[in-house]
């Protein structure tokens, strides 16, 4: 998990200030090779799931280490993926709800589309007839870091059920749709093997209804330490866990079948730090408040999914520790970085480190109460450089017209 010296981050603050995302190369180069090592065996395929951190320095870091490709859910994220480098081949694109001009800008960009819905592989065959699709099942068990990512189950709005198969083959029959791909996703941020094998288990049994699958695709959501007392996740189980049922499967099955995961945050998020500065302590109702200069529209995981991310006073060496609530500089009483966590004698000014922001913390910003995106700093054998500029009030404003 990475965190930076006093003195680095001392150089990056006095040059951008705070906050500021800082981001070290070397984690994700790590990451990379975990996961690739883990999964070598069943000769597994990588595609990163982009929306976990878009940034173009940090995707190119993660397609240099030897990752595939790269999973999509919008148009402007192939758009990227393709301005990186990657082919049609190495890209899917696996939408929430896509519009009839999604799914026509990329069937004309070659890329394959995953579709969790009757209604989409309707709109999609009358497209584009006589062409591939991968879908995406529902396999009916979901697992997750919170309610609000666990995709895999009945309940939540991701995936054609298991029951509506057969009517999936009546509309591709109708228009010649050849489906090559089964895809699963549980949710993100799972930290356990028994769902996932289950999941692998139940998109075998649907790929075995279909005569002409090139692959099978087991999602993303490989839990991340977010606490450094916590214990890792071992990936080689998770692989070990899958090994027989795959084998299996693709043994029995009459065509060579490829397999793919789509790993996001595990690739990330514990590459990068958000730096941010303590601007105002206050004692009230027995809570010491830790006052900083950012908030949810930075980091929104705390907030949205109750996420733990651990916080450390960067700039206090000291063991005498207070138990303190982190929070954030927007105008709501849900803004809080961390509830109770212990900081060595925190002071207005110093300097906090708020742990394991690289998924799903730059790429969920936003500009409320009018604040700033972040700055990024990629880190690179102890020297950094600037790998996304501050955003300025004047760039904020500039898509509303004729307001002054
Ligand atoms: C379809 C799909 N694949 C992969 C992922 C990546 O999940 P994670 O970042 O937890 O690995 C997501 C994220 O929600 C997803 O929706």
């Amino acid at each position: 998990m990475f965190k930076p010296e006093l003195n680095l981050a001392k150089q990056i603050i006095d040059k951008y200030g705070t906050p500021i995302y800082v981001t070290d190369t070397q984690t994700i180069k790590d990451k990379s090779s975990l996961i690739k090592n883990a999964f070598s065996n069943l000769n597994m395929k990588i595609f990163y799931a982009i929306k976990a951190n878009f940034n173009p320095h940090i995707v190119k870091i993660i397609k240099n280490s030897g990752i595939y490709g790269i999973d999509a859910v919008s148009v402007n994220e192939i758009i990227l993926a393709l301005e990186l480098g990657y082919t049609s081949e190495q890209i899917i694109f696996t939408p929430s709800n896509p519009s009839d001009d999604d799914m026509l800008q990329v069937g004309k960009l070659n890329i394959l589309q995953n579709l969790g819905s009757i209604s989409e592989i309707k709109r999609f065959g009358k497209m584009f007839k006589g062409c591939e699709i991968s879908i995406r099942i529902c396999p009916e068990l979901g697992a997750g870091e919170s309610k609000k990512v666990t995709t895999g189950n009945i309940e939540s709005k991701f995936g054609l059920s298991i029951s509506e198969i057969d009517k999936v083959k009546t509309i591709c029959n109708k228009y010649n749709i050849k489906i090559v791909g089964i895809h699963s996703h549980i949710g993100s941020g799972f930290y356990n093997s028994k769902i996932f094998k289950q999941s692998v288990t139940a998109v075998c049994n649907i790929a075995k209804k279909f005569k002409y699958i090139k692959f099978l695709d087991f999602g993303g959501g490989f839990g991340v330490q977010y606490n450094p007392n916590n214990i890792p996740i071992n990936l080689n189980d998770f692989a070990t866990s899958i090994k027989y049922t795959i084998n299996k499967f693709t043994k029995s099955y009459k065509h060579p079948i490829e397999l793919r995961i789509e790993p996001g945050k595990f690739l990330v998020s514990q590459s990068t730090v958000l730096l941010t500065r303590i601007t105002t302590i206050k004692e009230k109702g027995n809570i010491t408040f830790v006052g900083v200069d950012s908030g949810f529209h930075n980091l929104i995981r705390p907030a949205m999914y109750n996420a733990y991310h651990h916080i450390i006073n960067l700039s206090k060496q000291n063991k005498n520790k207070k138990l303190v609530q982190v929070v954030g500089n927007v105008c709501e009483s849900g803004d809080i970085f961390n509830k109770k966590i212990k900081l060595n004698d925190p002071q207005e000014g110093d300097i906090l480190a708020i742990l394991t922001t690289g998924g799903y913390g730059s790429s969920m910003s936003s500009n409320y109460n009018l604040h700033n995106f972040a700055p990024e700093v990629l880190v690179t054998d102890r020297k950094f450089k600037l790998i996304k500029k501050k955003q300025t009030f004047e760039q904020i404003m500039s898509n509303f017209i004729d307001y002054k």
